[in-house]
């Protein structure tokens, strides 16, 4: 059976889109900087789905990841069929106050490492026999300017738009690309954004918070139908269709309420 390779599949959604597709009988390969989280879910897999996999320790948000990821890939001659890209993270504040430092530093593995992972592995995706596929992770952020949230949700905009334009770029390779824009998911993102004290933040997920099991399957099934972009839930989806149809400024004035620590 193919490889996928997941990104950030130490926790959270990444971790439950491995799980998923494991129990479709893929082979899993898991990259993310937590050595005994990758270790331990590998032999969770392993036992679980009687599937190979492996691990590989990486901060995807450096310069030289993508290329370390699709040599390692390429040097163990892994069969690779479905890339994930899933690891990611936001960081909630204003603008202003957050450091510049840790926002390029999102920047870069949001979109950057994204991007640099895509185009080293559409060859190793090539190889595969018949169809491959890509998932890269978003968010609903994706679909408007999100204040207070400004850079993250302009990352997810850019994963958005990018992974839609070559969704029809790589029909020609026989390679499917999915957008997966999970809303609030029960997962470490909100204490990594540092938004655990954002009160109405906190209990606008509380209220619309999905596992990231349910995200994940949703996302899988999707990758295998071919939709270009998967919105789970329908709360999400309303979400999206709000911020399409209403007015811009309406929508940031509600966020503001949202996202103002
Ligand atoms: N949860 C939500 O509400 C939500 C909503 C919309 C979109 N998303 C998106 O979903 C994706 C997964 O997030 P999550 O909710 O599952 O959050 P999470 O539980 O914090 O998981 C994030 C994953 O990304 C990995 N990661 C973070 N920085 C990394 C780095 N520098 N190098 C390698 N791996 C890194 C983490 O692994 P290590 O820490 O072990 O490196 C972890 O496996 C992200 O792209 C996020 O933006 C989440």
């Amino acid at each position: 059976m193919a490889y996928a390779l997941i990104t950030g599949g130490s926790k959270g959604i990444g971790k439950a889109i491995a799980e998923s597709l494991a129990q479709r009988k893929y082979n899993i390969l898991l990259v993310a900087r937590s050595e005994n989280l990758l270790k331990e879910n590998a032999a969770v897999l392993e036992k679980k789905f009687g599937v190979k996999t492996d691990i590989l320790v990486a901060d995807v948000s450096t310069d030289d990841a993508a290329k370390k990821i699709s040599d390692w890939c390429v040097s163990k001659n892994y069969d690779v069929s479905i890339l994930v890209n899933n690891a990611g993270y936001g960081l909630g504040g204003a603008f202003s106050k957050l450091s510049l430092e840790e926002q390029l530093n999102m920047m870069h593995l949001n979109m950057q490492s994204l991007v640099q992972l895509t185009y080293m592995m559409i060859p190793v995706l090539k190889k595969t026999q018949g169809k491959s596929y890509i998932l890269n992770v978003a968010s609903t952020a994706a679909h408007q300017a999100v204040p207070f949230l400004g850079v993250y949700s302009a990352t997810k905009a850019f994963v958005l738009s990018f992974s839609r334009a070559i969704h029809h770029e790589l029909k020609d390779e026989n390679i499917s690309v999915t957008c997966l824009c999970p809303g609030p998911t029960d997962t470490n993102f909100m204490t990594r954004a540092g938004m655990n004290s954002f009160k109405n933040a906190v209990k606008q997920s509380e209220r619309f918070n999905m596992t990231p099991e349910a995200v994940a399957e949703i996302a899988v099934k999707a990758l295998f139908k071919g939709t270009p972009e998967i919105i789970p839930g329908g709360s999400n989806k309303a979400g999206a269709f709000f911020s399409r149809t209403l007015p811009k400024k309406l929508v940031e004035n509600t966020l503001v309420g949202i996202y103002k620590p």
